[in-house]
């Protein structure tokens, strides 16, 4: 029979009230329903839901699961660890579209005209998928319930992993919601893995993979989404400018969530936070940084310049 967890004093988080306040986001109040495509039974473990999202190839199922996840995340009713052996797949499930081609070969539209605003939603729709299924990752590689207790996260991180699933999921959902609206769909045009393949070498290292998730590669969207909103404001289209204001939003908290994290791990091995995040950048990311930075944002989710300055192209 399954444990009902009643408490936790690892965890600084309220999970009633985290789970109202997420699930009753204005911009995405659709009330948690039990699909067929959802899973039909609550999975054995946080480890277990996080392995079920990845694995889902219909993307309908993807959303469902992560939020049936998130809901009994906060509710009590799993637990962290999984069933011994339990394994993330290599790859996350995915539809047979997009088709994803060499980056050089996306075509690059002005977002004047709609079919270059489709485009644009649509690349940033298809960074939304991968968000997901690299948030679940994070928690179905790292929750390991054999880890001896001082190598092991506490509850927290993964309260904090699992909202980040839950947000990137509604952040996609609202970008497809928005795709059809224009009278195209997500899946229409061609896509690229850049993002899961710049994740990928940091399977076996959380601290490198808090380093380029959500250091490097999420920090990227706060310097640019500013600019794309103005954009979108400029060619009046204010449905889609929302939905970019909400990712903006949330994104703050999500590279807050890996700063916090990195340091965690950082101090836990007694390093130095700044010093090792350049040396796993060198080590696992290629190229250097583009400016500009929004330093601003970037210093409010807690990643200060003495950590990335010295790693831009500017600097170099
Ligand atoms: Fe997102
Ligand atoms: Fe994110």
């Amino acid at each position: 029979m399954r444990q009902r967890i009643t408490s936790d004093n690892e965890s600084s988080f309220s999970a009633s009230a985290a789970a109202e306040q997420l699930f009753k986001f204005h911009e995405w109040s659709e009330p948690l329903r039990c699909l067929p495509v959802g899973l039909a039974e609550p999975p054995g473990s946080l480890k277990e839901g996080a392995i079920a999202a990845l694995q889902a190839e219909n993307l309908d199922q993807k959303v469902e699961i992560t939020r049936q996840v998130a809901f009994q995340w906060w509710n009590g009713v799993l637990g962290v660890g999984g069933a011994v052996g339990a394994r993330p797949p290599d790859r996350p499930g995915r539809p047979l579209e997009p088709r994803l081609v060499a980056p050089r070969n996306l075509k690059k539209r002005s977002i004047r005209s709609q079919r270059g605003r489709i485009a644009l939603l649509h690349a940033i729709a298809h960074i939304e998928l991968n968000a997901i299924d690299l948030a679940w990752d994070i928690v179905a590689r790292f929750a390991d319930p054999r880890a001896k207790s001082d190598h092991r996260m506490p509850r927290s991180f993964f309260d904090g992993w699992v909202r980040v699933a839950l947000e990137e999921a509604k952040h996609f959902s609202l970008l497809r919601q928005r795709l059809i609206e224009l009278g195209s769909h997500y899946g229409a045009l061609d896509a690229h893995d850049g993002l899961w393949e710049a994740a990928q070498a940091t399977g076996h290292d959380l601290t490198a993979r808090l380093a380029i998730v959500p250091l490097i590669l999420e920090a990227r969207g706060l310097d640019i989404t500013p600019s794309l909103l103005r954009q979108i404001e400029a060619v009046e289209d204010p449905e889609s400018a929302a939905i970019f204001k909400i990712i903006y939003r949330d994104e703050l908290g999500h590279v807050a969530v890996g700063a916090k994290w990195f340091r965690y791990l950082c101090l836990r091995q007694g390093l130095e936070p700044a010093a090792s995040f350049q040396i796993l950048v060198h080590k696992y990311f290629r190229g250097p940084l583009k400016p500009p930075f929004n330093d601003f944002a970037r210093c409010r989710a807690g990643l200060t310049p003495g950590f990335y300055r010295a790693l831009s192209s500017a600097s170099q």
